[in-house]
């Protein structure tokens, strides 16, 4: 009896779904039925479609020009930097088509070899001098290779002393590749050699970036009443699929936009959030070109000695040679280097450290911190808070991880905040009424010689053309140009991007090549202002633990301790 029962049930909720969804597909022909029916019945619908039907995107092969250049015109003088700037960070590409070239004509890190070259003053290396490698890349069939691109890493270490110092690497585009340290600590020093990714590897990324805008898939939740529906959002869509929601931003002429929804208007969305990543964008040729543990993050070995012992400085040779031995100076020396675990940057900037609560709340007594950005600076909110927890969180009842955050310590008058940057922020959820521009939120700050701006705009940037997030930090630096204008004495700190974890699948979307080229972007758009630039890129590379989007604590004590250091200098405190 029972099981009869149920058998009807189904057959008969077999036909009522038949018959909802029949009569969703004829929507638009019962367009005169009264309202609650149709929020009755879209209610049904979204619970039948629980999740969101990523069959239904739009695919679409973009060109440079489609979705770089929405929004308000550059000036003359934007385009002049714009042009500048994508003249700096341009990429030797090999003039193979990877899709033609087979795996084994392709850079092999087994294959390839580097060799410490001889010493200036003979044999011995002092403090002070400086180490070049010589690096030479084979294919997989071990013949070496003629043409450059590749994007190799470098660094010098010393695991005993907990020393580490990003190398400068100079492609000579015929398969030779330099690398140089200058020694920044006697004893013993390891030349490290990493292939990120190949050459060929490279022009695949290259394409995707400026064709395959849409491969991360953005989506937000429209809803009145009883009525809910999700579209499809990006910083461009193909305009001829369906109409559009324009959230351009007013303010700063960001473009946004969602596919509309059906029975929804545009002034109804409710959320935006990260859609997907897609899926099969490479072929099954390229896809070799992405292996973990063959040419993907793959240390090249030395041909003979890898290691030298370093002395101490000759007494007639105790000047550091400097700016010569860095012909590109855009591309940048190290800006620090770790001794002891800990990070020392050369240009003198003294790190002080601050290990316990007092010492933090002590710096920041009177100070209001604004965080905004990914979330590699919401970890500093939260590595603060966690240090000092007199700061405690106040609970705004944001979404975990999403935000906005808030941390006061009223005994000593601290006030912290974060808060994530505007779209492309690919976030599980954050509220529309949430989703604010960074240039905007500094627009609103008063400012004062107690106020401390930190931002960290970098990884949600990666899958689009270089030019939208040139765009982004123009805006954000005309907002930080004001503020310091109007408030002199405003402290601001940029942290750059860092190196992270790749396998195939995040290379697709967030290799450290695209995250390399962004962060000389906004090296140079910073560049000159009264900023400070924390090096987050090298203090991730000098460092001996694996590479992390977030990086460990033991790092992040080292950031954090020089925005500490710079807020508190040495000075300050002896007056005190
Ligand atoms: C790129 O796209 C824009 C807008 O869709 C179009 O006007 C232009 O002709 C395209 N350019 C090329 C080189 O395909
Ligand atoms: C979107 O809105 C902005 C600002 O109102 C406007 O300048 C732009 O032309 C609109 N774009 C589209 C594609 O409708
Ligand atoms: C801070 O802690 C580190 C170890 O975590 C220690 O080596 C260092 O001496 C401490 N510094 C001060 C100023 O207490
Ligand atoms: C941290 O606090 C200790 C004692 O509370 C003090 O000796 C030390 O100098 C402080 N360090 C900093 C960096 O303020």
């Amino acid at each position: 009896m029972c099981r009869n029962l149920s058998k009807y049930t189904l057959i008969f909720l077999f036909i009522a779904l038949s018959v909802i969804i029949f009569l969703f597909r004829n929507i638009n022909s019962f367009e005169n039925w009264n309202c609650h029916t149709i929020s009755a019945l879209y209610q049904l619908q979204s619970r039948i479609q629980t999740s969101f039907n990523p069959v239904s995107l739009p695919t679409f092969y973009q060109n440079r020009s489609f979705c770089s250049h929405l929004g308000q015109r550059p000036s003359a003088e934007d385009e002049l930097e714009e042009r500048y700037l994508l003249d700096s960070i341009l990429w030797p590409v090999s003039s193979h088509q990877p899709w033609h070239l087979p795996l084994r004509l392709t850079t092999d890190p087994g294959h390839s070899l580097f060799a410490i070259l001889p010493s200036k003053s003979g044999r011995k290396w002092h403090l002070g001098d400086q180490l070049e490698a010589l690096v030479q890349v084979h294919d997989f069939q071990g013949r070496p290779k003629h043409y450059g691109g590749d994007f190799l890493l470098a660094r010098l270490h010393s695991p005993e002393q907990g020393a580490g110092v990003a190398g400068t690497v100079l492609d000579h585009k015929n398969g030779f590749y330099s690398a140089k340290f200058p020694l920044l600590w006697t004893g013993s020093a390891q030349v490290e050699i990493t292939l990120v990714h190949s050459s060929e590897a490279v022009t695949v990324l290259q394409r995707l970036r400026e064709e395959r805008s849409d491969r991360v898939f953005f989506k937000s939740l429209f809803r009145l009443g009883f009525l809910s529906e999700t579209t499809v959002c990006n910083l461009c869509l193909p305009p001829d699929q369906q109409p559009l929601c324009n959230y351009t931003d007013l303010h700063t002429g960001e473009p946004w936009f969602c596919y509309k929804p059906k029975m929804l208007g545009c002034d109804t969305r409710v959320n935006h959030a990260k859609g997907g990543y897609l899926k099969h964008l490479i072929t099954n040729n390229e896809a070799l070109l992405f292996q973990s543990g063959v040419n993907l993050k793959v240390y090249i070995h030395a041909s003979g000695p890898d290691r030298i012992t370093v002395l101490p400085p000759l007494k007639d040779n105790v000047q550091i040679e400097s700016d010569t031995q860095y012909p590109e100076p855009a591309k940048i020396g190290p800006s620090g280097y770790y001794y002891e675990d800990r990070w020392k940057p050369v240009n003198g900037f003294q790190i002080r450290q601050f290990n316990d609560s007092a010492n933090v709340t002590q710096c920041l007594r009177n100070k209001m911190i604004y965080m905004y950005g990914d979330s590699t600076v919401r970890q500093w909110f939260e590595y603060l808070t966690d240090l000092a927890p007199d700061i405690k969180e106040f609970n705004l009842h944001s979404p975990k991880n999403v935000g906005p955050f808030m941390a006061v310590d009223s005994a000593h008058n601290i006030l912290l905040k974060y808060r994530c940057h505007g779209p492309p922020i690919r976030f599980t959820t954050v509220m529309s009424s949430e989703l604010r521009y960074i240039s905007n939120e500094l627009d609103g700050l008063t400012g004062s010689p107690n106020t401390v701006v930190v931002l960290s705009i970098w990884a949600h940037f990666s899958t689009f053309p270089v030019e939208v997030y040139i765009r982004r930090l123009r805006h954000v630096r005309r907002a930080v140009l004001r503020l310091l204008d109007r408030a002199p004495g405003t402290m601001v700190v940029v942290r750059t991007a860092n190196l992270q974890a790749l396998d195939q699948e995040v290379s697709l979307f967030n290799s450290d090549w695209f995250s390399l080229q962004l962060d000389q972007v906004l090296r140079a758009m910073f560049k000159g202002l009264n900023v400070l630039v924390i090096d987050a890129w090298q203090m991730t590379q000098a460092h001996h633990l694996p590479h992390a989007l977030h990086p460990p604590p033991a790092i992040v004590k080292n950031m954090v301790d020089m925005l500490l250091s710079y807020i508190c200098p040495e000075k300050k405190s002896h007056i005190k």
